[in-house]
């Protein structure tokens, strides 16, 4: 099985078109599943999620999603300072605020943790689980240089065993690494890359005989998103973010 895995779409609909048509040029692919965050900093949530509902693309509940959709205080994403906390603000209300009551719907139905079973559940034999920031919070920032006992704290929260795959997004920031025998892939971010680079993110992740992952950058039109951003009432900080790839705001 090749599952496609995007993660953090944030309302981005030219980049997450982007990169579903990238996944079906393949024609090797057999899933896709996202890992959350489908809303927030760009002007199309409504769009993003109608698109996942119209492809049937199952996925897990983000920061951005859940908060949304339950209409909490904050989106529990972290800032570094007042300006970045207010921008962050300003997203969220607008999305709160621009997301129809049919996205909220959708968005209240994520479950939190999906466990797939490649060779089917009739067998032993690895899984890949999916959760948006760790198996324990959606809020919880899974990065790079997390200590392996972080990394097997989370990986027995998840259930997780030898030759499985853990996968997440939420930072923004893909990479992979392994410990104890584990596998653990943050995908990166279709719709808010913050390693530099503004093409869209995501990943591969091949369970056949061996298991083996591919990080992917697709190129979309990102004036048309920055341009889309400007002409809305969302701050121009987010499509400054976009053109550079990240960078500017704060982590969410
Ligand atoms: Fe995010």
């Amino acid at each position: 099985m090749k599952y496609a895995l995007v993660s953090d779409i944030h309302a981005n609909l030219p980049a997450f078109e982007a990169v579903l048509h990238d996944i079906e040029g393949r024609g090797d692919v057999d899933a896709i599943y996202h890992l959350g965050d489908l809303v927030g900093y760009a002007p199309w949530p409504n769009e993003t999620v109608a698109l996942i509902e119209e492809r049937g693309i199952v996925g897990v509940s983000g920061n951005y999603d859940s908060t949304v959709a339950t209409n909490y205080k904050h989106c529990g994403c972290k800032y570094e300072d007042p300006r970045q906390e207010e921008l962050s603000h300003m997203s969220y209300e607008w999305t709160r605020a621009n997301s129809s009551e049919a996205t909220k719907r959708f968005l209240r139905r994520l479950p939190f943790h999906i466990d797939l079973r490649p060779l089917g559940g009739h067998l032993p034999g690895r899984s890949l689980i999916l959760v948006h920031g760790t198996p324990t919070l959606n809020t919880v920032y899974w990065t790079e240089d997390r200590s392996d006992a972080f990394c097997t704290k989370m990986a027995n929260a998840a259930g997780a065993r030898e030759g499985d795959v853990i996968a997440f997004g939420h930072t923004h920031l893909p990479y992979q690494r392994t410990v104890e025998g584990i596998q653990l892939v943050n995908t990166g971010s279709v719709g808010r890359p913050k390693d530099g680079d503004w093409r869209a993110g995501y990943a591969l992740v091949d369970m056949g005989e061996k298991t083996s992952m591919e990080f992917v950058r697709v190129e979309y039109d990102v004036q048309k998103a920055a341009a889309a951003v400007r002409a809305s009432n969302l701050p121009s900080d987010f499509a400054d973010f976009l053109e550079a790839g990240g960078k500017v705001v704060a982590r969410g």
